[in-house]
């Protein structure tokens, strides 16, 4: 099997963190790097967390570069205590012994960009990648896919108007969106559809493994913060669908878009306006649209069991 290089440029936070060790435990993927990049919380306790779970998967072979510190123009922001004040849940844990690379993630991008053919799954705000191209102009050319979870067709979550990853760095959005790479967006219309229930908590409880315990137990004040939002403790796996469109193709419907962020607009800052009034079929970027929870549940808990 062709194995997808891939990094993940991430904030975890803990739905990132089921969307990581879901990659790690996947044969399709050979996760080569996690860059880390202000988001959830600030860009120390990303990276802190980004150790935590690599180490938590044993996985030492996986490089954890540190990226951009806030939002290339306007403020920069966090997601309060929806993953809890470390990002993580909260839970105790020790000292991570995985070394944090030594050049910054922007570098290292580049660089496994120009080694060969890289697929980029951004599961935070796009601090990193609009960096990287005004840095690097011409690197969008050179990597293969950028796969998002970003934006909504319909209804926000940080804002009525506005997703969380990109209401938090809107220029670098519409930067990342604007150049000329292939780019798969995973917004919340479909991501809202991969939810795990108490059901799914427990069965991760049942593996006895550090893995599934922790999984559990991070996901557990996240399920808590659902339940006062949504009235349910339902927990929105959204970082895990561009991870899984990449593992599975197949198992996201898409259409093919034309994209513009909202940079300006006292109320709509940060919103995407995906044109879906037809299907861009010339279009580099693809929206996805519907996903079957059933079949990611089973994918996710069956790769979540293979850590011991
Ligand atoms: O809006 C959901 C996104 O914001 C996810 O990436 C979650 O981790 C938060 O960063
Ligand atoms: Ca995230």
């Amino acid at each position: 099997m062709a194995r997808t290089r891939v990094v993940i440029d991430t904030d975890p936070g803990v739905d990132d963190a089921v969307a990581i060790l879901l990659a790690l435990a996947s044969p399709e993927l050979d996760v080569l790097a996690i860059t880390t990049v202000s988001g959830n919380v600030g860009l120390e306790k990303t990276t802190l967390n980004a150790r935590r779970i690599v180490q938590l998967a044993q996985r030492r072979d996986v490089i954890v570069a540190a990226g951009c510190a806030g939002a290339i123009a306007g403020p920069t922001h966090y997601s309060g205590d929806v993953h809890g004040a470390d990002g993580l849940g909260d839970l105790s844990w020790d000292e991570p012994d995985v070394p944090l690379h030594g050049e910054d993630a922007v570098e290292l991008l580049r660089e496994l960009v120009e080694a060969g053919p890289l697929t980029i799954v951004a599961i935070g705000p796009l601090t990193n990648l609009a960096t990287l191209l005004g840095r690097y102009p011409d690197v969008a050319r050179l990597v293969e896919r950028v796969v998002i979870m970003g934006g909504a067709s319909f209804e926000g979550n940080v804002t009525p108007a506005a997703e969380f990853n990109i209401w938090a760095d809107p220029e670098a959005a519409q930067r990342v969106f604007a150049a000329e790479w292939p780019i798969t967006a995973m917004p919340l219309d479909l991501t809202h559809q991969a939810t795990l229930n108490d059901d799914d908590l427990q069965f991760l409880r049942s593996l006895g493994t550090e893995v599934g315990r922790r999984t559990a137990d991070m996901l557990e004040p996240y399920a808590r913060f659902h339940d006062e939002w949504y009235g349910n403790r339902d927990v929105i796996m959204h970082d895990a669908m561009a991870v899984y469109e990449l593992i599975d193709p197949s198992a996201i419907s898409k259409q093919g878009v034309q994209v513009n962020v909202e940079t300006g607009g006292e109320y709509s800052r940060g919103a995407t306006w995906f044109d879906r009034r037809r299907d861009h079929a010339e279009s580099r970027i693809r929206v996805g649209l519907d996903v079957d929870n059933s079949k990611f549940v089973a994918l996710l808990r069956e790769r979540l069991a293979t850590f011991r």
